[in-house]
């Protein structure tokens, strides 16, 4: 497969696109896209924050994934999110970096299908124009959570949502569990990963209700790369997955620790990986 698109403008540049928490985000996301793509049937992919797809990457972003990219010690899991970024630069050239749309349609097999819900209508266009000859992706230029709370997929026997708000308004993080919780309600078989920063401890109160909604059956996993704490400063990348395919929590205990070295800033980052329980 060739999904190098050198004809694709990149739409306008992402502040942090490749940041490390780009990085946690989406070696898990293309694990879970060739996970739950392994069994027989069809998958249906909702991503309801989508962004732009692709991003022009800067410097210091370009040097970080060339390192971890040549790295001796990559793990396997690495190799579906390193296959896309491959694709899309060629060996040894690192220009654009793939988001969450490009990720996910790059590794879905024929009959899966990706719905992308962006509310940006700059974004919402440059989506729409990137996979204007594929049939399989769909875009709304919508509101995701309305997206999500209507997500009912016919004919697909596996779903995965990504639900990825960007939490400047910080009401995301009142609403996302809610519409977590009622997604995963109304449609049980389907696999969800709720991305969040790790800043000033805003995740906590969403989390303790997440957990507790989702005892039993789900994962969350967060790595820091430097010490938590510092006032309004970004330190860490979480992900809460809602029935985790099989596999996921071994393949996250080895691979938080490598990305966390990769990618730490300073002394005193961390991971944390916990099946979600009442506390
Ligand atoms: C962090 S970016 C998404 C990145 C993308 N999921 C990825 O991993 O490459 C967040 C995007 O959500 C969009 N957005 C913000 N609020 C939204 C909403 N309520 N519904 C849909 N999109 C929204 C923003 O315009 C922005 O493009």
């Amino acid at each position: 497969m060739n999904d190098r698109r050198p004809d694709v403008p990149v739409y306008r540049h992402h502040r942090h696109a490749g940041n490390f928490a780009d990085i946690h985000k989406h070696v898990v996301l293309a694990w879970l896209v060739r996970a739950l793509t392994r069994a027989d049937g069809a998958l249906c992919v909702l991503d309801t924050h989508a962004g732009d797809g692709l991003y022009r990457l800067d410097d210091e972003r370009r040097a970080n994934l060339a390192s971890l990219r040549s790295d001796a010690g990559l793990p396997a899991t690495l190799a579906p999110y390193l296959h896309v970024l491959d694709s899309l630069n060629g060996p040894s050239s690192l220009d654009v970096y793939p988001g969450s749309p490009w990720l996910v349609r790059a590794l879905m097999g024929p009959d899966d299908a990706l719905f992308l819900a962006e509310s940006h209508p700059r974004a919402a266009a440059a989506l729409s124009a990137r996979f204007r000859d594929e049939p399989r992706v769909r875009v709304l230029e919508r509101d995701g959570w309305e997206v999500l709370g209507q997500w009912q997929p016919a004919g697909y026997s596996r779903g995965l949502a990504l639900l990825d708000p960007p939490y400047a308004d910080a009401r995301d993080y009142g609403i996302a569990p809610d519409a977590l919780i009622d997604a995963a309600r109304r449609r049980p078989d389907a696999c969800y990963c709720l991305w969040y920063p790790l800043v000033d401890g805003c995740h906590e109160p969403m989390l303790k209700t997440l957990s507790a909604a989702f005892a039993g059956s789900a994962l969350r996993a967060e790595l820091w790369v430097e010490p938590l704490g510092r006032p309004g400063v970004m330190a860490g990348s979480g992900l809460f997955v809602v029935r985790p395919p099989a596999g996921l929590h071994e393949v996250l205990e080895r691979l938080q620790p490598w990305l966390q070295a990769q990618l730490a800033r300073a002394p005193g980052g961390g991971v944390r990986l916990v099946r979600a329980a009442h506390t």
